[in-house]
């Protein structure tokens, strides 16, 4: 007979952060977050040196995890892990052992959908104020995805829009490396962005069918943009940085919603919730607010802990998926594609 009541060990390695939560159903006992600084000098996550990191820091962070929430390893009901999606190099650190400790520890192991993880960080106690109820719309943003996703259960996901090509965290973070800011350029275009003039420059956008988006074409026309600017003064992008930083970011910003406001109108779904790591962008958090105020929706911004990548939002996703029998063997692999579940 399965015990529910007790803690959940949370293990996420999917990328550049090593994460350990220890979660008791919807509570978060511990956070415990390692980002890696070991790329900031590549302008972006050199795989093999994140694996290496991985390696490293996961004991560590393990053992904080449980002394933070002051819960005995012997007193574990269960072990979640990132499978995919990710680097294959950086999920094969949290994986193994994961499975080593489910296998010594004799309980059930969980492989879980990092993107999952994004959305379901909502279903958190103390993830906001209010929690979304089912049906609810999601736009996960991230540095790998950009997708509008209507929320059924906590294990059923439709995708009714996404990238076709870049995500919009890339387009904020090549962005960031044109204009010679450190990585990841996310956080510090939203910083400089926050002196600027969000209105004044202008940015071509792609037309794309149905709610799909795309980031490509906005991105080189950016390039451009730069390029012919600083042909014709030398050092505009210094002395605009500001001005360049928020106009781009608005508008990002400004395709990112419309479509979600397209399909929160057809669906009629009145819940609409921001989860992912460009989550935390403060101007893409103020506007969400704005857009539910202007048509009368609820929305739903989780706290910044749970934008980035974290292990508390995998843990979450292994509480629901242990409840209904959802665990895995020991033979799981990375997935470094991974669909959600429908
Ligand atoms: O979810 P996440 O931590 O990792 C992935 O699953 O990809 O997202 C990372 C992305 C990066 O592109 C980073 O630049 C972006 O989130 N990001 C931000 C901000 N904080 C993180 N983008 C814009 N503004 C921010 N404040
Ligand atoms: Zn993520």
């Amino acid at each position: 007979m399965q015990n529910f009541n007790k803690p959940i060990l949370a293990i996420e390695s999917s990328c550049d952060d090593t994460s350990c939560a220890i979660l008791l159903a919807h509570q978060v006992l511990s956070n415990v977050v390692a980002s890696q600084q070991v790329h900031r000098e590549f302008g972006g996550v050199v795989p093999e040196l994140a694996s290496r990191d991985h390696q490293k820091n996961i004991l560590p962070v393990v053992q904080a995890a449980l002394n933070k929430a002051g819960v005995e390893i012997a007193d574990l009901g269960a072990i979640a892990v990132t499978q995919g999606p990710g680097l294959s190099g950086s999920l094969l650190v949290g994986i193994s052992f994961a499975k080593s400790l489910a296998a010594a520890l004799a309980i059930p192991l969980i492989g879980v959908n990092h993107m999952e993880g994004h959305v379901l960080a909502h279903l958190i106690d103390d993830a906001g104020p209010e929690k979304p109820p089912f049906p609810f719309i999601c736009l996960t943003v991230s540095g790998g995805h950009t997708q509008l996703i209507q929320v059924n259960e906590a294990t059923d996901f439709k995708i009714l829009g996404e990238t076709i090509d870049d995500a919009v965290g890339e387009a904020f973070d090549k962005a960031a490396k044109l204009l010679g800011l450190p990585y990841p350029g996310g956080p510090e275009i939203d910083r400089l962005a926050q002196l600027g003039d969000t209105s004044r420059f202008k940015f071509a956008s792609t037309q794309v069918s149905g709610y799909d988006y795309s980031f490509s074409g906005i991105k080189t026309s950016f390039l451009y943009f730069l390029r012919d600017r600083e042909r014709e003064q030398s050092g505009f992008i210094q002395a605009n940085l500001n001005d360049i930083c928020a106009s781009y970011q608005a508008h990002l910003v400004k395709v990112l919603l419309k479509n979600a406001e397209k399909v929160i109108k057809a669906t009629g779904i009145g819940h609409f919730a921001l989860a992912g790591g460009v989550s935390a962008n403060s101007y893409l958090r103020k506007e969400v607010t704005a857009l539910g105020q202007r048509i009368g929706i609820k929305t739903y911004v989780p706290k910044f802990d749970y934008c980035t990548d974290n292990a508390a939002m995998v843990g979450i996703v292994g509480y629901y998926k242990w409840r209904v029998g959802a665990v895995d063997s020991l033979s799981i692999v990375p997935q470094t594609r991974m669909p959600l579940r429908k």
